[in-house]
């Protein structure tokens, strides 16, 4: 895998043993502001693992819309990670979720995770394994019988991450230019 830029904070990360507890909430249009920083930051490892992962010029603004529509979609699932103490009310991470419908599979419906990405200082304290957690009891609530993860191929975090949580690829999307 090629290294990252986040790396070295992410192995410093790796060097801290106490946890670090977050606050986790259903976000709201007035974290907008917030999130979309965060979910540029996640696209932008994404466009480090592969090339055909470029990241638009205007993503800022598609970030904000693909964002508030989920935010007003009762079957999405957008929540926020706020920190605590000095990084109390900063959000800190985010996960943005959807339910689809699965016409030819049962169960019928998808609980589809498109987004998760907790800020490098906050990583491999278990926070992500709570995150999930709640997004698949929010996913199950919203009438998903099954859990999908929605990843770059290259990115090892991501598969490390899901892996150990009993995740497995079920279907592959392979690319390539045109
Ligand atoms: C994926 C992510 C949300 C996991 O959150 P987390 O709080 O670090 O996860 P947990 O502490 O619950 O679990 C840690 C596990 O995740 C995996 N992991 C986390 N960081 C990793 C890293 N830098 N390298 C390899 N595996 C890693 C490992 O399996 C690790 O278990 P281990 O510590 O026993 O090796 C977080 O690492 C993140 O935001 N990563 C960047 C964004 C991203 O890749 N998102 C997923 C694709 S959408």
């Amino acid at each position: 895998m090629t290294a990252p830029a986040e790396a070295p904070a992410d192995a410093a990360a790796t060097g801290e043993s106490s946890p670090r507890p977050i606050h986790v909430r259903p976000a709201r249009p007035a974290d907008l502001p917030a999130l979309v920083p965060l979910l540029l930051r996640l696209k932008r490892l994404n466009e480090e693992f592969d090339p055909l992962l470029r990241v638009r010029d205007d993503a800022e603004g598609q970030a904000r819309e693909v964002l508030a529509a989920s935010l007003a979609d009762p079957k999405a699932v957008v929540l926020a990670a706020e920190g605590v103490g000095p990084d109390r009310d900063r959000i800190v991470g985010l996960v943005h979720a959807i339910v689809r419908e699965r016409p030819f599979y049962q169960p019928t419906r998808e609980g589809v995770i498109l987004d998760i990405y907790l800020l490098p200082l906050y990583r491999r304290h278990g926070v992500g394994e709570y995150l999930l957690k709640e997004t698949s009891e929010a996913l199950r609530a919203r009438g998903a019988g099954v859990v999908i993860a929605e990843f770059p191929a290259q990115n090892e975090i991501a598969s490390r991450f899901y892996a150990k949580r009993g995740f497995r690829p079920i279907t592959a999307r392979h690319a390539r230019s045109l």
